[in-house]
């Protein structure tokens, strides 16, 4: 089976073209229109998906070698994101299927990330725990198979990644602020600042990151009120980043004992992080723990992620359930204890 996936819930407009599990294609085109405003502007996301979704669907299908003709069925991301770019993808796979008469598969884009840690690695087997981490979602999941798995905790305010891009506009660095923050802590040293760890010892899984603003506000208003010199950026950046790190490592670990699990797999823009994937593959390894991070491509917004869900869908309810093209888009984030059910 040949399925072309579509995302478009934040700002990626991304599509991808899979032979059963196979990636063949994953094109991602991000909308850097959002960057000069320091945070993603709704209205200016969905004008871009719509001006960027026709050829991103080319490409893949370029890529791919075949033609829309070749493609047995469609997978689409239909929540949670922002409403009116998740009706941009999904409106246009609506079109496709209508026109090609192709079946079409709504997907939740952190069912996405949740067994994008499945795509490539064979050797992970069920149960695992997953940290989806990004810029909207900061939550942690016991996953026991393709339809069952339960949010144990997720962020009270701020995700991880809205921690790194608030503070890094407070240090004067640019949108997105997680990889400079990354980049500059590489030269630092992060035990210069304590930044607190909020919640790390208590027994639950949930987070909360926005105190960290606060904190880096009250360091740069008693160090440096007159600007920050550029040789203080490497140390504030690492301890920063250490303190965000300790917090979603620490969590993760402890659910891994907590519960059964045959490995620990990240997600989400975050899990770039190079100082989140090095301290995790460290807890891991000490514990034994199989850890997976996913390559960059498939842990950041994208289509191939999609595709992988609609695929598993498809297989296990068969074609004919996904003949109906009045599914609606939601862009609600999961609540807590509520488990999957496909
Ligand atoms: O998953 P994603 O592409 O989009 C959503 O938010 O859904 O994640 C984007 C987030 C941003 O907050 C960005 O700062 C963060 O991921 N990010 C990072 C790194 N690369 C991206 N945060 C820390 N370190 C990185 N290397
Ligand atoms: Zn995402």
């Amino acid at each position: 089976m040949k399925l072309l996936a579509i995302e478009s819930s934040c700002d990626e407009t991304s599509a991808a073209v899979l032979h059963d599990t196979d990636v063949l294609s994953n094109v991602i085109s991000s909308q850097l229109i959002h960057t000069k405003y320091g945070g993603v502007i709704p209205e200016l996301a969905s004008r871009a998906h719509t001006e960027n979704i026709s050829h991103v669907v080319q490409q893949a299908l370029t890529e791919a070698g075949c033609a829309i003709q070749d493609i047995d069925a469609i997978g689409v991301t239909t929540q949670p994101g922002l409403a009116g770019a998740l009706l941009v993808g999904t409106n246009f796979a609506k079109g496709l299927a209508l026109k090609y008469n192709l079946p079409c598969v709504p997907v939740n884009h952190i069912e996405g990330h949740l067994f994008s840690g499945s795509l490539e690695n064979p050797d992970l087997q069920f149960p695992y725990i997953v940290l989806v981490v990004s810029g909207g979602h900061t939550s942690l999941f016991h996953v026991r198979s393709f339809n069952d798995y339960s949010i144990l905790g997720s962020t009270r305010d701020d995700a991880a990644g809205e921690a790194f891009d608030k503070t890094a506009k407070m240090l004067g660095l640019g949108y997105p602020g997680g990889p400079l923050i990354d980049k500059l802590a590489k030269q630092g040293n992060a035990k210069v600042i304590q930044f607190p760890r909020a919640m790390i010892h208590d027994a639950h899984y949930e987070f909360s990151f926005s105190g960290m603003k606060t904190a880096v506000r009250n360091y740069i208003n008693t160090h440096h009120l007159t600007g920050i010199p550029e040789h203080a950026m490497p140390d504030i950046c690492a301890s920063l980043q250490q303190a965000i790190v300790d917090v979603l490592v620490s969590k993760t670990i402890r659910a891994a004992q907590e519960y059964p699990c045959n490995g620990i797999v990240i997600a989400g823009g975050v899990s770039a992080n190079s100082c989140l994937r090095n301290c995790m593959q460290q807890e891991a390894e000490k514990r034994d723990v199989l850890f997976v991070a996913p390559r960059i491509t498939y842990s950041l917004d994208n289509a191939a992620m999609i595709g992988f869900v609609a695929i598993n869908k498809l297989q296990e309810a068969g074609v004919n359930t996904f003949q109906q093209l009045d599914f609606e888009v939601n862009s609600q984030a999961m609540r807590m204890h509520r488990h999957g059910s496909r």
